[in-house]
């Protein structure tokens, strides 16, 4: 088998910065290698004795950019890829505004194959090498989606967005549709290469309630598969919830009823969560996925990171594009110090890189086998310049350890601090600044 060294400064994980002290949740190498064979890791360590044991290997030398796993986003919207940063709207009138008339072209095989192919390219040039997106109610969007990501054997999640109300007529499937059609794309997509299926119904408002049972009911006969929704985003979201619902609970609720809250449950935003739903939520060791540009840009409100990393949930990041402002996921990061910052909490970069990689494959149920720089899991692996512009190489000059060099680049760094990205121990991307060394 092929085996290829990348040497540079390494960084790794061997524990959870939010329930470890984080001076002992990382292993750095300043002079390391990541020994790669085939789709796989094979190894993690100094470069001098990895090169040494492995004399037959391709080298790339990325000097001292820092190697470290993929970054995994958790929840997005591929097809809003061209309304992103859409001027003025709060959640729902920016959905009514900008969102639905995108979405309503994504029944044309080519315009979804065509935002697809883009969303992948622009996500992978920014260092992502995991989607979790929703799709369109068209078949063919899901299709596009997969069918993209698969031709560069990249990891996804993803699936049909289901809607039987309160959208346009263009843009409505209906409840038997709405099963049919997930149940025919999860049996063709779910397992096959590296692609997972979510069923997706959109959020409580956009189903009837037939139609959410229906889909609770398909998890109930697919539990390997994993479901997305959105939960609490924004205050006039949860009214109408209220007022569509009148005999829930909660929000929460108006999924619990239909079979749709588990483990495997994906719940983006979480931002206005109850006492009880928390409790719920951490009960079932269900994933709430952060989306902090999104949460900023729409002004959905601020989410307590700090408070829910104490209890059971798993906790994801995500750009959320095109709600989301952007593509990074340094600068989803960067708005996650921010938002914490807003609630009086500062979040150690380790922490901010932990839930860009690790957290977000947790969220997805793939510990260990994506976002992590460790032998056994998938050569999903990103690298960065630290000093990729004239104000970010001043600051990180001054810099006395890792995190203080990393740090700049989180707060101030995009798609020029990626100097490569790799998926499946294929070379995806490189910047084009970039001249590496290769031997032998
Ligand atoms: N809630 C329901 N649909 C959406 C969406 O497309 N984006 C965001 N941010 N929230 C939603
Ligand atoms: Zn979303």
């Amino acid at each position: 088998m092929n085996k290829h060294i990348l040497t540079g400064q390494t960084l790794a994980f061997t524990a959870n910065p939010f329930e470890t002290d984080w001076n002992n949740a990382f292993e750095h190498h300043t002079h390391g290698a990541v020994l790669i064979e085939g789709e796989r890791i094979t190894d993690v360590g100094a470069a001098d004795v990895i090169r040494t044991a492995n004399p037959d290997a391709k080298v790339t030398d990325y000097g001292d950019a820092l190697i470290t796993a993929g970054f995994v986003d958790a929840h997005m919207h591929y097809p809003q890829t061209g309304i992103i940063a859409s001027w003025g709207k709060q959640l729902i009138d920016w959905l009514n505004t900008y969102t639905f008339p995108e979405e309503s072209r994504f029944y044309d095989p080519d315009y979804a194959a065509d935002i697809a192919n883009r969303t992948i390219d622009l996500a992978v040039a920014h260092g992502t090498t995991t989607l979790t997106s929703f799709c369109t109610i068209h078949p063919e969007s899901v299709d596009a989606f997969f069918t993209a990501a698969e031709a560069r054997n990249m990891a996804v999640v993803a699936g049909k967005t289901c809607m039987d109300r309160n959208a346009p007529d263009t843009l409505r499937d209906t409840v038997q549709s709405a099963y049919d059609d997930s149940k025919a794309l999860l049996d063709k997509w779910h397992g096959r290469g590296r692609a997972t299926y979510a069923i997706t119904p959109r959020f409580s408002p956009t189903s009837t309630p037939e139609q959410l049972k229906v889909l609770g009911d398909l998890w109930a006969e697919r539990p390997d598969v994993m479901m997305q929704t959105h939960l609490s985003e924004q205050l006039p979201e949860i009214e109408w919830v209220k007022s569509l619902f009148p005999k829930a609970r909660d929000y929460l609720d108006t999924y619990e009823q239909f079979g749709l809250l588990g483990e495997m449950g994906l719940y983006g935003h979480a931002i206005h969560l109850t006492e009880r739903e928390i409790a719920r939520l951490s009960e079932i060791g269900a994933s709430v996925v952060h989306c902090p540009t999104s949460n900023t840009f729409i002004g959905s409100g601020l989410f307590d990171l700090m408070g829910l990393s104490k209890t059971q949930m798993r906790i994801g990041l995500a750009t959320d594009t095109g709600g989301g402002s952007n593509f990074s996921m340094l600068r989803t990061m960067g708005a996650t110090y921010e938002i914490a910052q807003l609630r009086g909490e500062a979040v150690h970069p380790s922490q901010l890189l932990w839930l860009a990689t690790e957290g977000s494959a947790a969220a997805l149920h793939k510990t260990g086998e994506i976002g992590r720089l460790a032998a056994g899991s998938m050569a999903d692996i990103t690298v960065i310049n630290l000093k990729s512009t004239k104000a970010i190489a001043q600051r990180a000059d001054r810099a006395e350890t890792l995190w203080d060099a990393l740090f700049p680049t989180i707060m101030m760094g995009d798609d020029r601090a990626i100097t490569a990205t790799w998926i499946a121990g294929q070379n995806v991307h490189a910047s084009p600044s970039i001249s590496t060394h290769l031997s032998p």
